[in-house]
């Protein structure tokens, strides 16, 4: 499903820094996180693309996540798989930071 232009999805003051924080989205209900960190913020499906975890509950080490399941491990500035088992990329979203509110855009590449 596509998701609409943007969407608001809370305060900058929700997402602290080293924080990896899911938000479900009603409209297209799909599962997205938005982590901060020294590189800025970074949108992208929550749900690993290896066998569906949760990366909102992996680690997070500065602009890489690992997959709390089996290990992947996610470049969240591309999207591209540094550690198997997953093969496929992480899909990324833009996200904009502005007077205080977080705002999700177009998924990235489409
Ligand atoms: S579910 Fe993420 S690596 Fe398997």
């Amino acid at each position: 499903m596509t998701l609409p232009t943007s969407i608001a999805l809370g305060g900058s003051d929700d997402i602290g820094f080293g924080a990896v924080i899911p938000f479900y989205l009603e409209v297209s209900k799909e599962r997205i996180a938005i982590a901060r960190t020294a590189d800025g913020l970074f949108a992208f499906d929550d749900l690993c693309p290896h066998d569906g975890a949760p990366l909102s509950s992996g680690l997070l080490a500065r602009r890489a996540i690992m997959c709390p399941c089996d290990g992947s491990l996610f470049d969240l500035g591309t999207g591209v798989v540094l550690d198997g088992p997953a093969e496929m990329p992480l899909r990324r979203f833009i996200v904009h930071e502005e007077r205080g509110t977080v705002t999700l855009g177009r998924q990235l590449g489409d």
